[in-house]
């Protein structure tokens, strides 16, 4: 009987000892991370002062008034931020940005169908107006893109102001 019990103690022993050899590494990474972490928590929260505060508030708040009446985007800008994704790449059979062969046949289809098809979608793209930039920035893009890809478009007329 005493001589079953030790027996299997081995085993157990064993298998606790390659647990805790594996653990042990986890568990020292774990609170290096932990008190890395916090030793961050606390040098963030430092500068909470009422400046510092008060500066975000204000930055929250003069967007707020800017974005209404905000400066018109350049094709360019646009480009950048919503068209690029999919046109510098050529995502999805989108034609690539520069690529004239495969801006050469759609050039020829006007200017007027390539902003139709961009504003309202075609395919794979979806309405590229409504979200972050107007039906005129969107049609600057449409210029900027197509011009790089041998068009010779020249920017539309600014819409209006709002009054
Ligand atoms: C989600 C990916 C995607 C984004 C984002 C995207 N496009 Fe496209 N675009 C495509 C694809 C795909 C096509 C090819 C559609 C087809 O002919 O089937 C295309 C085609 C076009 C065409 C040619 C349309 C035609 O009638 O031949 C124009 C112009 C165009 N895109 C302009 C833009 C502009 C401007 C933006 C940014 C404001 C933009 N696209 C953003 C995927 C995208």
């Amino acid at each position: 009987m005493s001589d079953h019990s030790t027996a299997n103690k081995g085993p157990k022993q064993l298998i606790v000892t390659v647990l805790f050899s594996y653990l042990l590494p986890f568990a020292v990474i774990g609170s290096l991370v932990y008190s890395a972490t916090s030793m961050k928590q606390a040098a963030s929260t430092a500068p909470m002062t009422e400046k510092a505060v008060g500066q975000r508030i204000q930055k929250v708040g003069l967007v707020e008034v800017g974005s209404g009446n905000r400066e018109m985007k350049s094709g360019e800008q646009v480009f950048k931020a919503q068209c690029g994704a999919c046109h510098t790449a050529g995502v999805a059979g989108a034609p690539k940005f520069g690529d004239a062969a495969a801006w050469g046949p759609r050039i020829k289809t006007g200017f007027e169908a390539l902003v139709n098809s961009a504003v309202k979608g075609k395919n794979a793209m979806g309405p590229q107006a409504g979200g972050d930039h107007s039906e005129y920035e969107v049609a600057l893009a449409v210029v900027y893109m197509a011009n790089a890809g041998g068009a010779k478009f020249e920017d539309p007329k600014k819409p209006e102001p709002a009054k």
